[in-house]
């Protein structure tokens, strides 16, 4: 079965008819059925599956005399609001691919198939909450209580989901079976569409991480309150904003966005008495990050003051940056001669693992460069190279 033809079954799963696209959160009922309808892939290929406490699906095929630490393949299945049918999706139906074009060989360590909940931390407002979990990088205390937009907490969440809450954590003996990881993701530039090849090897993910800004005024009504002397919140976010973009303009290689923001009570009469706003802000070196935070908390609270609001930031994810395993990286281009070496911007579970064991990616060409949105695309035959390009490594990786 080819990689489109896989992503065609899912194809109507948590489609978005007001955003376009696709807005599949974890840990919800989308979440279950893009779940289910990978198990049942798993399944018919004769791999064991399981979900562990944390909400990660892996999928095992060790036929006898296979031993030693599993190589494992995977990807998400969550998706940013109206984002693209590729992102995450893609390395999920290209290792069931490669699965099948590996099947008849016989491979002396056993594969493995990781799908990770909420990669995307669409829902709960941390990126790779999944691998987050497992690998320690997030406290389980301090996960459970995140809340989505509707004040659900993770915990409740979970539960319902059919988790243990008070089993989630960090599970270092399933990392420790674990020899390499390789994950596969649609390319979210035009990197691949620039240099004219399908696939490429990952060198590094971008240090990334979000803050939350809140920012407090006085709520009043649109008719009667006179612009003078107005606290108005949304007006202090908007000076932020700005003053956030300049910023990330003034400083070579540094990127920040503000791509949700949610004033209250949010009435188009109403002066607003509160706004929050999320900064997703990287740069690839983690001084810089940490320079551009400090610099936006001053700013932050200098032009809240100017409006007569207060403010305060918090931090909820940070991700180093990541160069990927130096050893893999080689082993990858000797499997793929033709691959050029390309850095991301995008976070990913992979850079999550990076730091517990021997992980890569491969990137597959995007035409439109564009992701996070419906436009975002991956060619049938692109698909197909991938999915043999995995194969291949992957192969190659349980032979060594
Ligand atoms: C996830 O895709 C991210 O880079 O934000
Ligand atoms: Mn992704
Ligand atoms: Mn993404
Ligand atoms: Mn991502």
């Amino acid at each position: 079965m080819t990689v489109a033809s896989m992503l065609g079954e899912i194809g109507a799963i948590g489609a978005d008819a007001t955003r376009g696209g696709y807005s599949r959160p974890g840990y919800c009922a989308v979440d279950r059925e893009l779940r289910e309808w990978f198990e049942g892939h798993a399944i018919r290929r004769g791999l064991d599956v399981e979900r562990d406490a944390n909400g990660i699906v892996w999928a095992w095929w060790r036929p006898p005399g296979t031993t030693g630490p599993a190589i494992v393949t995977g990807s998400h299945l969550d998706s940013v609001p109206g984002g693209g049918g590729y992102d995450g999706p893609l390395g999920v139906a290209s290792a069931l691919a490669a699965i099948d074009l590996l099947k008849s060989m016989a491979l002396p360590r056993p594969i493995g198939i990781a799908v990770f909940p909420e990669e995307e931390g669409s829902r709960f407002g941390v990126a790779c909450l999944g691998s987050r979990l497992l690998t320690g990088a997030i406290a389980p205390e301090r996960a459970l209580a995140l809340k989505d937009a509707e004040g659900d907490t993770f915990a409740d969440a979970a539960a319902r989901d059919g988790l243990d809450p008070a089993r989630m954590g960090a599970d270092p003996a399933s990392l420790a079976g674990i020899g390499a990881f390789v994950e596969l993701h649609v390319e979210q530039g035009r990197g691949l569409v620039d240099l004219g090849h399908p696939v490429a090897v990952a060198s590094s993910i971008l240090g990334h991480g979000r803050w939350r800004v809140s920012v407090d005024g006085q709520g009043n009504h649109a008719g009667t309150t006179l612009m003078q002397g107005r606290r108005d919140p949304v007006v202090a976010a908007a000076s932020m904003i700005l003053a956030i973009r300049d910023l990330a303009r003034a400083t070579p290689d540094a990127r920040a966005t503000v791509g949700r923001l949610e004033p209250v009570p949010g009435g188009t009469n109403v002066i607003a008495s509160r706004v929050d706003f999320w900064i997703d802000l990287r740069h690839p070196d983690d001084l810089v990050t940490a320079a551009l935070v400090t610099r936006v908390r001053d700013l932050v609270d200098v032009i809240a003051l100017a409006e007569g609001c207060t403010a305060t930031v918090r931090e909820e994810s940070l991700s180093p940056t990541v160069d990927f395993d130096l050893g893999l990286r080689r082993q990858l281009r000797a499997a793929l001669p033709d691959a050029p070496e390309l850095g991301t911007g995008a976070g990913h579970d992979a850079g999550v693992l990076a730091g517990h064991l021997p992980t890569a990616m491969l990137f597959v060409r995007n035409p439109t460069g564009v992701s996070h949105s419906p436009e975002e695309l991956c060619e049938d035959a692109d698909a197909e190279a991938g999915a043999v390009a995995l194969a291949q490594v992957l192969g190659d990786l349980a032979r060594a």
